[in-house]
């Protein structure tokens, strides 16, 4: 085995290996990611092939998600511990294989498979913070007998800036909800359930005379009331079904971040623009574009809005091409408009703009006969997604439900119901699996303090553990009106722990 070459600074390849990594500095699709770390490490290892393997969400299996070169391997998958791919990504420990017939761990499926000959390989684990994330595999060296340590130490250091990439990668597009699994729950999910009450039905009127045009449409509303999904419903009313529908919180990242998600970029527009990218607006073209919490954009882009609206072009961050869209602007807010033109924090011409259909959700307390129709819907949702039979809810139940103030609205609503079909033991929801702060009211508001009263004592420590924390979380999220950044705080909690903790939970 060749001795590790002290690492020269001045090494053409360590100094390709720094361009590159400068390249993904930016906030790229994961795509573009692993392609420029392939196209990187070919050209700097002088390769034949090289490819990306990722665990999967199971961690059971290496998914090859891009490779470059003669050996086709995309969509390929291997166990985590078979083959050299999988012992790295179980082991996470690199491995220079200079002969691979007389490895054993070399797994000849791939290349019988691909009709590819493989002789030597490289491969390198993609970790982040300790977690290993997936494989990076450098294949048969052009022109060299063999790799060495060194070219080994130069993949290891591609694959940590791969993995951070990824990972950054992966965040901003959670952010997006732009995530496919996520859409594929979205339809269920957003469904609307319209109750009998007055307000339910004015709603409904005014929903259904926008989705017949293309006007921009406004929703006002308390958190929770469900501006959301009767924005989705507009969409899908609409001629604009079978076009997108493109969703925007104006308030999930910067300023700058923003106006490029909002209007695209061209490449070199900024530190960290490495490609040229189409803004939401563009990919929102024949369909429908949400902007989620209006209220709180900012004054530069509150300008560049009304120009879209009122022209209907716009040009990317750092271009000059005038660009023209058809997409219809649902915008959302729980703020009052009016008191923020008062005071000036939200432009009156906008506010007019958007203020073409103005759509007012009704809190629940004051259409509490929607209670019991939303009620049977979600018992049906969380019964089906928990995969139980279809459970009853007792008459005293409803009665419960139907006397509660809601303060945090139909989401608070949706919450109660899924924690009690996770309590209820038999066959019926009763007024014991609800809430404390729902059963008594007033009680709940005395000892809000941590819930340790809400769980029974038939649970199991573990699922009682579980059903503390959700709570406690659930609690802290409807105090910080949803925001995971502040609920993240109030438990004491890094926000990254708190989001995996909620979909553990299943809170989202
Ligand atoms: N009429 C309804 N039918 C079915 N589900 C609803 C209804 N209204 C609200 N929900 C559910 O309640 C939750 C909150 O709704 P949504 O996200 O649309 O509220 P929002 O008004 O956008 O709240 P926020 O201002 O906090 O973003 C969602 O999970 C949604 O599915
Ligand atoms: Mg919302």
């Amino acid at each position: 085995m060749a001795a590790s070459a002290p690492r020269d600074p001045n090494d053409r390849r360590w100094r390709g290996f720094v361009a590159a990594s400068a390249r993904l500095a930016g906030d790229a699709e994961p795509a573009d990611v692993f392609a420029a770390i392939l196209d990187a490490v070919i050209t700097l290892l002088d390769l034949e092939a090289a490819s990306i393997g990722l665990i999967d969400p199971t961690g059971t299996r290496v998914r090859f998600v891009l490779s470059r070169g003669p050996a086709k391997l995309d969509e390929f998958e291997v166990e985590v511990g078979v083959g050299i791919a999988g012992w790295v990504a179980k082991t996470g420990e690199g491995l220079v294989v200079n002969d691979v017939a007389r490895d054993p761990r070399f797994f000849k499926g791939i290349d019988e498979s691909s009709g590819f000959q493989t002789r030597a390989i490289l491969c390198a684990p993609l970790a982040h913070e300790e977690r290993i994330l997936g494989i990076i595999e450098a294949i048969n060296p052009n022109r060299r007998d063999a790799f060495t340590e060194a070219d080994l130490e130069l993949l290891t250091a591609f694959g940590a800036v791969a993995a951070s990439a990824m990972e950054r990668a992966r965040a901003v597009s959670a952010l997006r909800g732009s995530n496919a699994e996520l859409r594929a729950a979205a339809s269920e999910r957003y469904k609307l359930v319209l109750g009998p009450s007055r307000a339910m039905r004015a709603v409904l009127d005014l929903a259904s005379t926008a989705a017949g045009s293309s006007s921009t449409v406004l929703l006002l509303g308390e958190s929770g009331t469900g501006k959301e999904v009767v924005g989705r419903a507009i969409h899908h009313w609409s001629t604009r079904e079978k076009g997108p529908f493109v969703a925007v919180n104006c308030t999930a990242l910067s300023t700058e971040l923003l106006e490029s998600e909002l209007f695209g970029h061209e490449r070199g527009s900024f530190t960290g623009a490495v490609a040229q990218r189409k803004g939401r607006f563009e990919l929102a073209d024949g369909g429908t574009l949400f902007l989620d919490e209006i209220g709180e954009l900012a004054p530069s882009l509150q300008a560049k809005l009304l120009r879209v609206l009122q022209d209907r072009e716009f040009q990317r961050v750092g271009g000059e091409k005038t660009i023209r869209v058809d997409v219809r602007i649902v915008a959302a807010t729980n703020r009052d408009l009016r008191v923020a033109v008062r005071e000036r924090t939200f432009r009156e011409d906008l506010y007019y703009r958007l203020n073409v259909i103005t759509i007012d959700l009704p809190a629940l307390r004051e259409r509490l006969e929607d209670v019991p129709g939303l009620v049977e819907h979600f018992v049906e949702h969380f019964c089906r997604e928990m995969g139980r039979p279809l459970l009853q809810v007792a008459d005293e139940t409803l009665a419960c439900l139907r006397a509660y103030p809601w303060p945090g609205n139909v989401r608070e609503l949706q919450n109660a119901v899924e924690r009690a079909i996770v309590l209820t033991r038999g066959a019926t929801i009763r007024v014991a699996d609800l809430p404390r702060d729902i059963r008594e009211p007033d009680v709940g508001a005395a000892h809000a303090g941590n819930g340790a009263n809400d769980v029974p004592d038939e649970l199991d420590l573990r699922e009682a553990i579980d059903v503390f924390t959700r709570l406690r979380v659930t609690r802290a999220l409807a105090a910080a009106g949803g925001s995971q950044t502040d609920a993240a705080r109030r438990l004491g909690l890094p926000q990254s722990n708190l989001s995996r903790l909620m979909k553990r939970l299943g809170l989202r």
